[in-house]
């Protein structure tokens, strides 16, 4: 799909600021610096519209993009990262529970991992965590540049297995460097939508 326009809508850290416009969403979550705002930044044709790092923790709030005025995608801060506050964290939870129990709007999630590793226990708590609010979910597994193409399949298998992922929830390998499953991305979002 060629996305012709895509705004920062709000960066919101309480539910008030949420966009009150109607328009189906899609949230995306994953480990801290797995690759979640280059995975936006890839499928919207954008280098820079999703703040990236090298640094985990960039994005520490839920970031509401705006795509064609026909959908949103919410960057949401990442998780698994070490040097945060035990306070921080519980802002963190209390900001994923008041998003995911309330959100109307939402149609399915983005969920990131890194091709490269076993899902963390995080990551299963994480997908376990969605799956309880009843939320499809597309796995992308990110950054298969660094994988060699015959390694892969396993990978994929494993992350599935691991994740003891619901049949009905897809997964697609991708990488924001080379746009490999960019199509096969969209294709699965609007399968959610
Ligand atoms: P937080 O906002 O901190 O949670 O991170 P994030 O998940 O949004 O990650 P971000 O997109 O900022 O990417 C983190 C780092 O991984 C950056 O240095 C990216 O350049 C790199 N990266 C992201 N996707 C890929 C990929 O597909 N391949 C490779 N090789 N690097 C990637
Ligand atoms: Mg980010």
């Amino acid at each position: 799909m060629k996305v012709n326009q895509a705004e920062l809508m709000i960066s919101a850290v309480s539910q008030e600021q949420y966009p009150q416009n109607g328009l189906p969403e899609i949230a995306l979550a994953g480990r801290s610096n797995v690759g979640k705002s280059s995975f936006i930044n890839t499928l919207l044709t954008r280098k820079n519209l999703a703040y990236t790092s090298s640094k985990p923790g960039k994005t520490q709030t839920l970031n509401f993009y705006d795509v064609e005025g026909r959908y949103i995608f919410v960057d949401v801060p990442g998780y698994g990262y070490a040097k945060v506050s035990k306070s921080e964290r519980a802002a963190w939870g209390r900001m994923m529970e008041t998003y995911f129990s309330t959100r109307d709007t939402l149609r399915g999630v983005v969920m990131i991992v890194d091709v490269r590793h076993l899902p963390s226990s995080e990551d299963v708590q994480m997908y376990k965590y969605l799956k309880h609010f009843d939320l499809p979910i597309v796995i992308i597994a990110t950054k298969a540049d660094k994988v060699t193409k015959n390694k892969r399949p396993r990978h994929m298998k494993q992350i599935k297995e691991t994740l003891e992922m619901d049949k009905k929830d897809s997964i697609v390998l991708f990488s924001a460097e080379t746009g490999h499953g960019k199509e096969d991305s969209w294709k699965a979002i609007k399968n959610l939508v």
